[in-house]
């Protein structure tokens, strides 16, 4: 049965009990985004939580999820619909020499005929799904602006069937990591969601939320030292899906604490490029081997 959320708490508490652990304007726009049937444009930096929230809104909300990977060169064929040649093919075979082309012309464009990609299914499953873009900004402007005739009518004209309509309306979620910017037009028909690295609190619920076996102590100590990490000048900083690996690292080696040789040992789980690794460990590193120093 579909969950119809009522309230902003209501899909917050909901989120929760599915293991996401959502900020406050993720429940609020999580929440406005099924009420009023927008999608909602997730942007932030990698490893935020942008594509587990669309799958824990499918948990959620009991539907379906359906998603659509974005990439470069990604076009309708592969987004939307394709006919499918083979079929028409053995269709036209089949067809008894002698009937007039108009009849089998009519038949081979049917919805028979039709391979449904992800947005296709989207619109036209019988229960209402999720419908999760994930890396929007990979693509090209064509493609985004095929996807507004989508988001703001929720039907799909195809040239030789005329127009689907859609039989459910889908929750929309895209997420973007901002490698582009996305043009105006898209942005006006979503709602916006800002995720950024989350604060030590948060953080620290998350992973326990993961790895509920590693000690509190640790897991703090841990966040506490990403958050220090995030805060130099990195080329990638760590983020919330590095932190519940190092937790996991930890845990599997049994550590009970995170001092500077634990730290120097593990530190490339979170930490992924050479003249990062430099910076860290000497910034980082270095003072967790002074027992007097605060961290
Ligand atoms: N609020 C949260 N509650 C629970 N788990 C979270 C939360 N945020 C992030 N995570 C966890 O962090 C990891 C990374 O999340 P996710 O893959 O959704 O990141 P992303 O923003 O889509 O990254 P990318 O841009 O690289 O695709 C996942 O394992 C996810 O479960
Ligand atoms: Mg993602």
């Amino acid at each position: 049965m579909a969950v119809e959320p009522t309230s902003v708490t209501d899909v917050a508490d909901g989120l929760r009990e599915v293991d996401y652990l959502p900020g406050e304007s993720t429940a609020l726009v999580s929440y406005l985004a099924a009420k009023l049937g927008k999608p909602v444009l997730v942007e932030g930096p990698a490893g935020v939580g942008k594509t587990e929230l669309a799958k824990a809104l499918s948990r959620y909300l009991d539907r379906a999820l359906v998603r659509l990977q974005c990439y470069e060169g990604l076009d309708e064929a592969k987004a939307l619909y394709e006919w499918n040649y083979r079929k028409q093919l053995l269709r036209i075979q089949a067809e008894e020499r002698g009937a007039g082309w108009e009849s089998v012309q009519e038949d081979i464009f049917s919805e028979d005929f039709l391979l449904a990609r992800p947005l296709m299914t989207a619109i036209a499953s019988e229960e209402p799904v999720v419908l999760l873009i994930d890396e929007i900004d990979k693509t090209d402007q064509e493609f985004e602006a095929m996807l507004l005739e989508l988001l703001s009518d929720f039907q799909i004209s195809i040239p030789e069937l005329g127009r689907i309509d859609a039989t459910t309306q889908p929750v929309v979620v895209l997420t973007s990591n901002n490698s582009r910017e996305l043009t105006e037009a898209l942005k006006r028909r979503c709602l916006y969601l800002w995720l950024d690295y989350p604060e030590v609190e948060h953080e620290l619920a998350i992973v326990r939320l993961h790895t509920p076996e590693l000690s509190e102590t640790v897991a703090r100590k841990l966040v506490e030292l990403v958050q220090q990490v995030r805060g130099l000048d990195l080329k990638k900083p760590p983020s919330i899906a590095e932190s519940i690996d190092w937790a996991r690292a930890l845990l599997l080696l049994g550590a009970d604490d995170i001092d500077a040789d634990v730290f120097r040992e593990t530190m490339s789980i979170i930490v992924k490029h050479r003249t990062d690794l430099d910076t860290v460990a000497e910034r980082v590193g270095v003072k967790l081997s002074d027992v007097n120093a605060p961290l």
